[in-house]
């Protein structure tokens, strides 16, 4: 089989959404600091981009983690692959997601870094496939709302690759 990746938002279209975000944002944080919370790897790229377009003042930090065991709310476990490097108690926080399929993992992830008091926990996420969703969760700023296709590119891989193209593709395959 050969990977075809069909463009579905250019570069310009996600920079000029990621800019709209981060005015909004700026406009909902005046006068505070924000701690971001990219999540590895995908968000890292919209994570970049969102923070050069912010004027608030603005700390990052990176985790990485995966959800095993039944996806239901109450028994899927969070494994922490790479945990935040420093305490988010007191601090404004912004989950950075790339995109939110199930929402099985963010889920998890949310209810986690509640319990470390933050003054305030939100979420934002370049690409939302609400289609996909098995376990609710409340996201604050959303990108763009896609179909259900898989994706990749500006961070989001296939199978680790095209996670360094530019712009976010639909990938397809097709018989050689
Ligand atoms: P979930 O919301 O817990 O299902 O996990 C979402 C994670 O699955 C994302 O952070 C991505 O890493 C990955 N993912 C989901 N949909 C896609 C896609 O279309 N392309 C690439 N990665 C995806
Ligand atoms: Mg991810």
């Amino acid at each position: 089989m050969k990977e075809v990746v069909h463009m579905m938002l250019s570069e310009e279209e996600v920079n000029s959404k990621i800019a709209e975000m981060a005015e909004k944002i700026d406009n909902d944080y005046k006068g505070k600091s924000i701690h971001l919370i990219c999540i590895l790897k995908g968000s890292v790229f919209f994570c970049c981009e969102l923070a050069k377009r912010l004027t608030i003042p603005v700390t990052i930090d990176f985790m990485s983690a995966s959800s095993y065991g039944d996806s239901t709310e109450s028994s899927g476990k969070l494994n922490i692959k790479k945990d935040l490097d420093e305490s988010i108690e007191g601090l404004d926080c912004l989950i950075v997601e790339d995109i939110i399929d199930s929402g099985n993992t963010l889920s998890l992830t949310q209810k986690m870094l509640a319990e470390r008091n933050p003054a305030s926990l939100k979420l934002c996420t370049l690409l939302d496939k609400p289609a996909r969703r098995e376990t609710e969760v409340d996201v604050d700023y959303t990108g763009f709302v896609i179909p259900d296709e898989f994706v990749v590119g500006y961070g989001l891989d296939y199978a680790q690759k095209y996670r360094n193209l530019p712009y976010v593709g639909r990938l397809e395959f097709v018989e050689e």
